[in-house]
This record gives C-alpha cells, sequence and structure tokens, in this order.
C-alpha cells in the first residue's frame, strides 16, 4: 500500500478514522480528554514534534490525542449535507467529544496553512452553533523565523474568534528558531516546555470554569 502524503500509510489513517471515537480517547480515568491538532502534514513536521512534547508533558494530568489532518478533503458545501465525509464526521466527532483543543499552527506565507484553515472551516459549520462554540481552544505557533509564527497565530485567532471557541488568554506561545530547538522529532527547548505548560494550565483551568 502507498505511503499517504503524510507518512501515515493509507491503512492506519483509515483505522483511525473508522474507529469510534470514544475507543480513542481515554475513558478509563477522569483526566481531561483534550484533542491535538497540527497544521502540518510533514513527516519531520516540527508542529508535530511541539504537540507530542506537549503530550508527553502532560500525560499525568490530561489525554491529549493527536487527530491527522491528512484525510480531511478541501471544504465543500456540496458535501457538507446529511453524508460529509468520513474524516469530516470523525474531525467533528473528536472536536465535540474533547473537552479542549490545542492548535499548533506553523506559519505559511504570513498566514494559517491551508489544512488547518480547512480543518476549522468544516468544524466550524453550522455558523456559530458548531462544536467549536464554547470550546476552550489554546494555540502555539512556530516557525524558523524570528518571530515564530506571530502572524499565523493572528490569523488563527482572528479565524477562530468567528466560531465562538473560547481562546485561552494567554501571552502568545510563540516559538522561533524552531530548527534548532527540535533534535531528532523531539522538542529540547525547555524554556518552550515551560510556556506551553503555562498555557496548558490555563487551558485547563478554562475547561474548569464549565
Ligand atoms: C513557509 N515557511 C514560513 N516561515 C515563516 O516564518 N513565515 C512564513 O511566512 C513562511 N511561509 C512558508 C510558506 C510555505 C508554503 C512553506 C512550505 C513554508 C517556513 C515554515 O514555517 C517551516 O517550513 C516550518 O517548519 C513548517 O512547519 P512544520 O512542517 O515543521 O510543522
Amino acid at each position: 500500500m502507498p505511503p499517504h502524503p503524510c507518512g501515515m500509510p493509507l491503512r492506519t489513517i483509515r483505522w483511525t478514522l473508522s474507529r469510534p471515537f470514544s475507543m480513542v480517547i481515554d475513558m478509563t480515568n477522569n483526566k481531561p480528554r483534550i484533542l491535538g491538532i497540527s497544521g502540518s502534514l510533514r513527516r519531520e513536521s516540527y508542529s508535530g514534534a511541539i504537540l507530542r512534547r506537549l503530550q508527553e508533558a502532560v500525560a499525568a494530568q490530561a489525554t491529549i490525542e493527536v487527530f491527522p489532518l491528512a484525510s480531511v478533503p478541501l471544504y465543500n458545501a456540496d458535501l457538507d449535507g446529511e453524508q460529509k465525509p468520513e474524516a469530516v464526521v470523525a474531525l467533528k466527532d473528536a472536536i465535540r467529544d474533547c473537552e479542549g483543543l490545542v492548535l499548533v499552527s506553523p506559519e505559511y506565507n504570513y498566514g494559517v496553512p491551508g489544512v488547518l484553515k480547512n480543518a476549522i472551516d468544516w468544524a466550524s459549520r453550522p455558523g456559530y452553533q458548531s462544536v467549536l462554540q464554547g470550546k476552550p481552544v489554546l494555540m502555539i505557533a512556530s516557525s524558523p523565523g524570528i518571530v515564530g509564527g506571530a502572524r499565523a497565530y493572528a490569523q488563527l485567532r482572528q479565524t477562530l474568534s468567528s466560531t465562538l471557541s473560547r481562546i485561552v488568554a494567554v501571552p502568545e506561545i510563540l516559538i522561533s528558531h524552531v530548527h534548532s530547538k527540535v533534535q531528532d522529532g523531539r522538542l529540547t527547548d525547555e524554556a518552550s516546555l515551560k510556556y506551553m505548560l503555562e498555557g496548558f494550565n490555563a487551558l485547563l483551568a478554562e475547561i474548569r470554569k464549565r
């Protein structure tokens, strides 16, 4: 079977998507169930490394399940009827079933990569009443550049505000020069991890408000 462009075998993606999401998330304890989404499909993605490091660091406090966006088709209102694409149903179920979201975005051309914007577009319907409404969201951006994806971060905030999600109010979590902070697929920069953990604690506090 040919590998999918995201590096994951197609069979694995189909299996992931076909599982009922209640089996994917940790129902065996009372830890908050968080959904992590990376805005990059790249196999060696720094965004993916950031998400994995956070997942590992908070494992005692919360469960972060990563949802791969590789199979989510381009938004098409003609497909957004009763019978939605399988990956879209899985995405919306995963967002509905989690207590909070962590979005990790690279910056593409001073903005949010299409794959992440596209996923938000699918999840945002029906407008103002979607699975994103009221959902606590922690945003993280990174880039090899000096401003750490600040423009993508700002765009992401703008887009999320239209979904009525609850963006966690923390100082912006921007990881600059990310290429020097990830080694062998692992985020090794402790300062970045510290900022992320402060943000994550704020996400948990936001979740507890409900
Ligand atoms: C980039 N990159 C980039 N970086 C940046 O700081 N500002 C930018 O505007 C852009 N624009 C841009 C456009 C496109 C099409 C690509 C492919 C890349 C660099 C980008 O941030 C870098 O490749 C990241 O490593 C991508 O994230 P992942 O895949 O490592 O998560």
